[in-house]
């Protein structure tokens, strides 16, 4: 075939080895002209990158893994992306990767555990060659025999994980210190009585934000008749539910932590469609300081903790333990930190 024929009459498939025969060259260095991994000529170069174009050539990335036994994906995990918080996560995760040349598969856990295993299995079939695991509601148990299996690495975002193994990463938000510093911040506004509307249980930062925020009332000697804390789903329509159901409280308390940004937008809602004033009759506070938090009316009071930064910190972590077990870095002696915590802070603003 000429290289002057038209592109309708060129082959379908239009491989290394056409891009050679046109080039006049062998395939080693229009390989190399492709992957750049070894020096070609200036003449060739041109030769055969004016061949690539004429013909419309693009390396066939199945192929080459199938060949390499390796692949460029990555998977990508979150409860729910539509959640602004899981949002910029993942977008952390997609521009690390992107600029490292892997692709993502990403799928919604809606925080169930037989849908993060399926997941999991999925990745497996389909040769990730690492994973992010967002607030994953599996056991502790479940994820390290995950991680011991050798299968594929994993690093967990927003979640504590006491095990510590080469082939896992964690990047997770300090919710204690954060917590505490809201219920200063409530007692300093003269509060007092108070209530937590919290996520699901099964969350372990849920936990600490509930045990934290109360522990520091009552720290601050504030009895416990006069803290509340009331149960739910890190959803709009929960916070609402929930802030419905304490304005019916005889003492209603004035000050509410919602566990997330939802949550309390959902309470301010409710507790301004029953023509109460925030913060004058109730103050409320969320968590994550997600896009929308300062643009409420009243802007919200929140704690702000890393979404992209977490995304992109935990990325780097996995592609530097997926280079490691590719032999660049003796596992286990790599001298990359696998484990972060980052900060949260209380961010004021109007609703409280
Ligand atoms: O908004 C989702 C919540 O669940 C966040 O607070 C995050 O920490 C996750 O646990």
């Amino acid at each position: 075939m000429s290289s002057t024929q038209s592109r309708e009459e060129q082959p379908k498939c239009v491989n290394l080895k056409v891009v050679a025969q046109l080039s006049g060259v062998s395939i080693a260095p229009v390989s190399n002209v492709i992957t750049g991994r070894k020096y070609v000529s200036p003449e060739v170069t041109q030769r055969v990158l004016e061949v690539v174009q004429q013909v419309g050539y693009t390396p066939n990335q199945i192929a080459r893994s199938l060949k390499k036994r390796r692949t460029t994906f990555l998977g990508g995990m979150v409860p729910d992306i539509t959640n602004p918080f899981f949002a910029e996560i993942v977008r952390g995760l997609e521009s690390v990767a992107l600029e490292n040349g892997f692709q993502m598969f990403l799928y919604n856990t809606d925080g169930d555990v037989s849908r993060e295993n399926t997941i999991l299995k999925s990745f497996i079939e389909h040769h990730v060659e690492g994973i992010v695991n967002v607030a994953p509601r599996m056991s502790e148990e479940k994820l390290y025999s995950f991680v011991k299996s050798r299968l594929v690495p994993m690093v967990v975002v927003d979640r504590p994980v006491s095990f510590d193994d080469p082939f896992f990463g964690l990047v997770y938000t300090d919710n204690v210190t954060a917590s505490s510093k809201l219920a200063l911040h409530f007692l300093q506004k003269g509060h007092k009585s108070f209530a937590c509307l919290a996520g699901p249980l099964i969350v372990l930062n849920v936990c600490d934000r509930i045990s934290d925020f109360v522990g520091e009332l009552r720290r601050l000697s504030v009895p416990q008749s006069s803290i509340f804390v009331l149960y739910g789903e890190f959803k709009f329509e929960s916070g609402f539910r929930l802030m419905e159901e304490l304005l019916e409280f005889e003492n209603r308390p004035t000050a509410v932590f919602a566990c997330n940004d939802l949550m309390a937008w959902g309470a301010m809602e409710a507790a301004k469609r029953r023509g109460f004033s925030i913060p004058k009759d109730i103050a409320i506070a969320g968590f994550d300081n997600v896009f929308f938090a300062e643009l409420m009316n009243p802007s919200l009071t929140t704690i702000n903790q890393e979404k992209f930064g977490a995304g992109v910190i935990a990325t780097q972590i996995l592609l530097e333990i997926v280079n490691a077990r590719k032999g660049k870095v003796p596992i286990g002696a790599e001298s990359f930190v696998r484990k972060v915590t980052l900060q949260a802070d209380l961010i004021q603003r109007e609703s409280t």
